[in-house]
């Protein structure tokens, strides 16, 4: 078996070495950081594992995803506290047209300079700039399709030298316009449908049925759907 290769990095300002190919989550487990607060999925989704990291000759500092980063030699590594975002109160079910209501809610926008110091922290390769710019523009679906990818690391608001947190802007915005879109007709039908309890009966049947019936029972329904 080859031998195991290994590369030393700096870790929260400590020399270490640690097997190539580890992740900065595996490395900080690997040499006993107890770190549970910024570790979620270990998938690139949660947003929890916020790290910031020089390479070496990097000329600026980089932001990514703990669990996502492969330690490099002679990196500087350290993961991000968590960092606050205001998150104003608003009760979204009882408002009438809430996407009208944006600036009221989050006045801070207006503040939003262009400065794309956001962009650059976001690990998702999102242009959070231009989705603040859109926001302000009223151009709501450009904005919301653009933060599809946003997992709330909460990296842009970091970086913010107005204290401007996008992604919570960004999700009201999202619940607003979501708000106020009409719900298709089959789906309205189908909520009413579970609303009511229709399908109790059926899902109780379903449950006390054995591998075959079952088996029989999906057919049954397939056929009918074709
Ligand atoms: S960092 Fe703040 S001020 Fe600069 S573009 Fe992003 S939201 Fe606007
Ligand atoms: S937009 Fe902000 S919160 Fe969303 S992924 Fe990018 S940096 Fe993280
Ligand atoms: S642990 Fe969830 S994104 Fe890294």
């Amino acid at each position: 078996m080859p031998d195991k290769k290994y590369v030393t990095i700096f870790l929260e300002g400590r020399r270490i070495r640690v097997p190539e190919g580890y992740t900065v989550i595996e490395a900080l487990w690997d040499t006993g950081h107890d770190i549970k607060r910024g570790v979620g999925c270990l998938s690139g989704l949660c947003g929890a594992c916020a790290v910031a990291y020089l390479e070496p000759g990097g000329k600026r500092v980089k932001f990514g995803l703990g669990c996502q980063t492969i330690v490099k030699e002679k990196m500087d590594i350290t993961v991000m506290p968590f960092f606050p975002s205001r998150m104003a109160k608003y009760d979204i079910s009882n408002m009438e047209k809430p996407i009208d209501k944006l600036l009221e809610i989050y006045p801070e926008l207006n503040m939003c300079k262009s400065c794309g110091f956001c962009s650059v922290a976001c690990p998702e390769w999102i242009n959070v700039s231009k989705v603040m710019s859109y926001l302000k523009d009223g151009r709501y679906e450009e904005a919301t399709e653009m933060m599809f990818d946003c997992i709330l690391c909460g990296l842009c608001a970091s970086r913010c030298p107005r204290g401007i947190a996008p992604q919570i802007i960004s999700l009201f915005v999202q619940r607003a316009i979501e708000k106020d879109r009409p719900v298709p007709e089959n789906l309205r039908n189908r909520l009413k449908e579970i609303e009511d309890l229709k399908d109790e009966e059926i899902w109780g049947n379903i449950l006390k049925m054995d591998e075959k019936s079952l088996k029989d029972f999906c057919e049954k329904v397939r056929k009918e759907s074709d």
